[in-house]
């Protein structure tokens, strides 16, 4: 039970509303990357959905068709990436209670989205065990598939420090089996009496001195010893940090480059700023959207010069035009050369452009649901086989693996 070589990825979406442009410009064009080089798991995360919608939940199961379709007409191919429910593995809801017993409170009141979600949803009740449990379950969801890069926004960067935090600590309470050294020193010997010496000189530099550099090495070593199986590779890097075996390993954190999607107010697009244009969103009311945001306040006239850099509209261009157009635009708004609607209809255009094969795509699986529902289901169960996997390792370190009753 180990992380395939190519390394595991895992991301989840809350199914609390329709998918828009910021979804599918910040994180599902990369995702759509992300599942050729890597071994990835995606998943609609409907229990997380509850933490916030628990007083009226009827969003949920609408939502999590929507987004499931729009992932597949993106372009997330349920043939390569593993694509489930996450209600649907209940190993997650275990995973999520025993965490919870080595869990200190601390941990969790301080993660900062805790109070400032509090503050920025005041009209929800967020004061629920639930919802101070949101981090952890989050890194149950991870930590089960053993997990190696999680792509995440920023506000989410430490729900995947305190995943770390707690993999070490329960790495750190349960990674020390008594034939651990024993079983650690006979993996050394294979590696050959050479390399063997040079992982002992490494291991002591950093052990005694603190060398990071020869940590790094000795990784090196150890990942590249073919001859070795993964779990004996695993327990060679957990002897070097002398902490025990890596019983569930450190994910990371995989920042997305891809620029802040801007919405129709030239503020980041995002569901509470209502300035969203929803991917299944009808081509008259896009067109509408575009044709009604607001420009630059200071161009009231059509014969009042503008500035692009405080147009939202411009923002717009960035995302959609060429070097061309947007010479094109900069030249006729501060000379008042065109018109703001002149000015809007290439992005018009190319939203419209871009949705059009999506929805396309919406409609045709629209029409074999079957088809949809065998993909997902087939995924939650092959995320169902790896999360038990993880789960009879945990409860094996818990002292809860004694036999039948
Ligand atoms: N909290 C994430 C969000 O709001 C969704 C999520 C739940 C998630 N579990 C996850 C993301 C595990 C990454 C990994 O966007
Ligand atoms: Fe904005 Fe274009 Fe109008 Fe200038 S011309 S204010 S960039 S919409």
């Amino acid at each position: 039970m180990s992380s395939p070589a190519k390394g595991r990825v895992l991301s989840g979406m809350r199914p609390t509303g329709r998918l828009h442009l910021g979804h599918y410009h910040g994180v599902l064009k990369n995702w759509v990357k992300l599942q050729e080089r890597y071994d990835c798991f995606f998943f609609v995360a409907d229990w997380h959905a509850l933490t916030t919608h628990y007083e009226d939940p009827r969003i949920i199961p609408q939502s999590v068709w929507e987004i499931v379709v729009d992932w597949l007409a993106v372009g997330i191919d349920p043939e390569s990436a593993v694509l489930f429910i996450q209600s649907r593995v209940p190993a997650h809801a275990e995973l999520h209670l025993l965490l919870s017993m080595l869990t200190p409170l601390g941990w969790l009141t301080r993660v900062p989205s805790f109070k400032d979600q509090q503050e920025k949803l005041r009209d929800r009740d967020l004061t629920t065990y639930g919802f101070l449990g949101y981090p952890l379950l989050q890194s149950a969801d991870i930590l089960i598939y053993r997990a190696n890069l999680v792509p995440v926004g920023e506000d989410q960067v430490a729900h995947v420090e305190l995943t770390r935090e707690i993999a070490r600590r329960f790495n750190h309470l349960y990674g020390r089996a008594p034939d651990f050294e024993a079983q650690a020193e006979a993996d050394k010997k294979k590696m050959g009496k050479k390399l063997a010496r040079r992982f002992d000189a490494l291991r002591r530099a950093y052990r005694e001195q603190g060398d990071r550099q020869a940590l790094q090495e000795a990784q090196t070593l150890v990942e590249h010893q073919g001859n070795l199986n993964a779990e004996a590779r695993e327990r060679l890097l957990g002897y070097l940090e002398g902490s025990g075996q890596t019983l569930l390993p450190e994910p990371q954190p995989l920042l997305t480059r891809a620029a802040k999607m801007p919405g129709l107010d030239g503020q980041k697009m995002s569901k509470s700023y209502g300035n969203t244009i929803a991917l299944r969103e009808e081509p008259a009311r896009i067109e509408q959207a575009l044709r009604t945001m607001p420009t630059d306040p200071a161009r009231v006239r059509r014969r009042d010069p503008g500035n692009p850099d405080r147009c939202p509209v411009y923002q717009l261009h960035q995302v959609y035009s060429s070097e061309e157009t947007r010479t094109w635009v900069r030249e006729g708004c501060t000379s008042a050369g065109i018109g703001c609607l002149d000015c809007k209809q290439p992005v018009i255009e190319s939203v419209l452009a871009e949705l059009n094969p999506i929805q396309e795509r919406i409609r045709e699986l629209e029409a074999q649901p079957e088809q949809i529902k065998a993909w997902i289901a087939a995924g939650c169960e092959a995320a169902r086989k790896t999360a038990e996997e993880t789960l009879k390792m945990v409860r094996q370190a818990l002292s809860l693996e004694y036999g039948e009753f």
